[in-house]
């Protein structure tokens, strides 16, 4: 029996370096090994010269032996802070300490493995890492093996344990809730532990699985901010702890309820990724991380984007009110407006007229559609559309031929009631009978019909969430979802498929390897999107953002705004349209087209390129689409609140070039003359107006600012910056 543990092995150091960022991690053959560094981008060559324990002078009354912050680190044996590993073997086994550690260049410089032995509790972890050099996102998984004799109960695997600098002074997270996404959340950092937590099953509205740290002055463009996601779709939870050095470890992982994971020996437990990041150039800077890293991992039909289709959804123009005249003669709308991608939304399957009844039974209702859905969707192909079609796989409506026949399909509990949501409940898709069932009815609409699109939805949190076996079921739901995504599209390589959980509930890096744009809320009021595109833009980039001009008054708030500032907001996005267009008066149907065109001639440019998010005060906020270094740039301000100042605040724009002059003209649909947006009568706003536009300096635009116009609230000024 040892009394302390030996004397250090020599160290050896893993760096790997990206544009902005670097990484330290300090190995000894016989612990797990120690995070040094992850922070600004360090010289090459530039490392620690001397092992962490030579630089840190034991404190008072602390153990005799120094256990600073692991890559892994564990509960039990000297290490008192948040674990990554929280296990056992029926009471046992529950002090974990890595050690006997091996580590591999899978790509030299850029990606490995590190290998770590618990010989005690008979454990080995392996933890995957890549840094990519260009967007300077560190990707983690974890792999854990249960390599006793017994079975190990898991209780948290952390995805990633990462460290963070003591200048780390703030947290900002998402809150919310349906019809109310991304809602900002800050909260200081201090020496209590922060943590969110959430067990809905789904990645939820209300809690978002990451967040952005920032330093002491970090700000939109400039300072040291971090940030971390997990890309995953069900339970999660995130915690941030205060070290006594000084510095905070950031944990990630999948939530997991008591006894849901439990090792066999020779089993192996899997943690989705962690993909994070680090900028020194703000928020801005960081979100262009997650951009790049998205579209990266973005898998498109034929391995490259379209351009983002204008769609047209049924939702809201008809709800469950399906009748075939009618929705011939919307496809006929929505095509002279311009609409590529047609949507028939809820409502179309056997007896689905209400939310109380049809879920599970995927085929058309015969009394709505008494020759299937052929004709509608040959009517819509016919006008040069796409046609899409909205389903719930994962749900079952009490009330329905499906649960009827397998009521023990739906996950239960039981002596649980099984409580419902919206009148229904949760198929267990783990079970291969179920998820062979929703795969073949699926498959046979699509090798019958036209459809190049699917409408995912996901509308309840999972509750009484048992399987079969009477254990919890939230974690086999997620990669059972991801597997039938992935079936389907194996089946179909054509289709393109949206993430909806009413609205922005399933919006994580998880499902987007498997779908293509994401229903960001049901909550369609313009004035309420300013905010939730602004959250969304901090992780996601707009192409995938579905962004819809809905109708005035907004169904889900009562709030009108003029189509002009509807057609704004939605612009960026991906641009769908998503009330009853065969009614619209003359003049506002033209204003639609004119957005629908002016989408058309810059959605590349919007898709493509970076996002800036800014705030010129005075209840005016901006986004800028551009390059750096390129010549066109696209501004887009919205005036949220009616000016509390007597001039309006000018926009500076610190990503232009400041060695170059920029002609500007302001962008208005054909439709709408730019009076309609903004008082202009002031000569620069009458300029900007010309074909000529307004000749500016950059660098008077980076730091003095781009003049704004007085004008009413929810209204928009678009601006289009060429570089000369
Ligand atoms: C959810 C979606 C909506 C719509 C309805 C249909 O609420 O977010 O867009 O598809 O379901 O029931």
């Amino acid at each position: 029996m040892a009394y302390a543990p030996l004397p250090d092995s020599p160290a050896e150091y893993v760096v790997l370096h990206g544009r902005e960022s670097s990484l330290v991690i300090e190995c000894h053959a016989d612990e797990g090994p120690l995070w040094r560094y992850w922070g600004p981008r360090l010289a090459d060559g530039a490392g620690p010269a001397l092992p962490l324990r030579a630089s840190r002078p034991l404190p008072s009354f602390m153990l005799d032996h120094d256990q600073p912050l692991t890559v892994m680190p564990g509960l039990g044996v000297g290490w008192f802070g948040q674990s990554a590993l929280l296990a056992h073997r029926a009471g046992r086994d529950f002090s974990l300490a890595f050690g006997r550690c091996r580590w591999h260049w899978v790509e030299p410089g850029r990606a490995l493995w590190l290998e770590m032995h618990d010989d005690v509790a008979r454990l080995q972890a392996t933890l995957h890492l890549q840094l990519d050099g260009d967007s300077d996102v560190l990707r983690i998984r974890t792999e854990l093996l249960n390599a006793g004799d017994a079975p190990l109960d898991v209780q948290w695997l952390a995805a990633a344990t990462l460290p963070l600098p003591d200048s780390c002074t703030a947290v900002r997270s998402f809150a919310g809730q349906h019809m109310v996404e991304f809602l900002p959340q800050v909260d200081p950092l201090t020496r209590s532990t922060w943590r969110r937590e959430n067990r809905r099953g789904r990645t939820s509205q209300d809690c978002f699985p990451g967040a952005v740290v920032t330093t002491t002055g970090a700000t939109a463009d400039t300072g040291l901010v971090y940030g971390a996601h997990l890309a995953w779709s069900g339970n999660h939870q995130q915690s941030i702890e205060w070290l006594h050095d000084g510095q905070f470890l950031w944990q990630l992982g999948e939530w997991l309820a008591p006894g849901e994971v439990r090792l066999a020996p020779g089993e192996r437990l899997q943690t989705p990724e962690v993909v994070a990041s680090l900028s020194t150039q703000g928020l801005n800077g960081l979100a262009a991380h997650f951009h790049a890293e998205l579209r990266r991992r973005l898998s498109w039909p034929q391995g490259q984007m379209a351009p983002r289709p204008v769609h047209l959804n049924t939702w809201e123009a008809l709800y469950f009110d399906h009748r075939l005249p009618e929705l011939e003669a919307l496809a006929d709308a929505a095509a002279d407006v311009g609409i590529e991608r047609f949507v028939l939304d809820d409502g179309w399957f056997l007896g689905r007229h209400h939310d109380r009844a049809g879920l599970g039974d995927w085929w058309a209702d015969p009394q709505k559609y008494p020759d299937g859905l052929a004709p509608l969707a040959q009517h819509v192909v016919s006008r040069g559309m796409q046609f899409g079609l909205w389903f719930e796989p994962e749900m079952v409506n009490p009330d329905s031929e499906l649960h009827r026949a397998h009521p023990d399909w739906a996950l239960q509990i039981d002596g649980r009631p099984m409580l419902t949501a919206r009148n229904q409940l949760v198929l267990d898709i783990s079970r291969r009978e179920v998820s062979d069932y929703l795969f073949d009815k699926l498959d046979a609409l699509l090798r019958s019909l036209p459809i190049a699109y699917i409408k995912w939805d996901h509308n309840r949190d999972l509750a009484t969430a048992g399987g079969a076996d009477g254990r919890p079921a939230w974690h086999a739901q997620v990669p059972a979802a991801y597997a039938l995504m992935a079936r389907l599209r194996q089946a179909h390589p054509a289709l393109e498929i949206e993430s909806c959980s009413g609205g922005g509930g399933r919006i994580d890096f998880g499902v987007l390897q498997h779908t293509h744009r994401v229903w960001t809320s049901d909550n369609i009021d313009a004035l309420s999107r300013v905010d939730i595109q602004r959250g969304f833009l901090q992780f996601f980039p707009p192409e995938i953002m579905g962004a819809h001009i809905g109708t005035a008054p907004a169904h889900s708030t009562g709030r009108s705004q003029a189509m002009a500032f509807r057609g704004a907001v939605a612009l960026p996005g991906h641009l769908g349209v998503e009330l009853d267009v065969r009614h619209l008066d003359a003049h506002t149907r033209d204003e639609l087209k004119g957005w629908i065109t002016l989408y058309k001639q810059w959605r590349e440019h919007l898709h493509r390129s970076r996002v800036w998010l800014g705030d010129a005060g005075d209840h005016v906020v901006w986004q800028m689409h551009g390059e750096p270094g390129g010549s066109d740039w696209l501004l887009l301000s919205y005036r949220t609140a009616p000016s509390t100042l007597r001039y309006a605040p000018a926009a500076r724009l610190p990503m232009l070039d400041g060695s170059r002059r920029y002609r500007l003209r302001v962008v208005t649909p054909q439709a709408l003359p730019a009076e309609a947006l903004y008082n202009g009568s002031a000569a620069f706003f009458e300029a900007l107006r010309t074909p000529q536009g307004v000749e500016m300096d950059g660098d008077w635009l980076r730091h003095a600012g781009l003049p704004l116009p007085r004008a009413k609230a929810e209204t928009a000024f678009i601006v289009h910056l060429q570089a000369l």
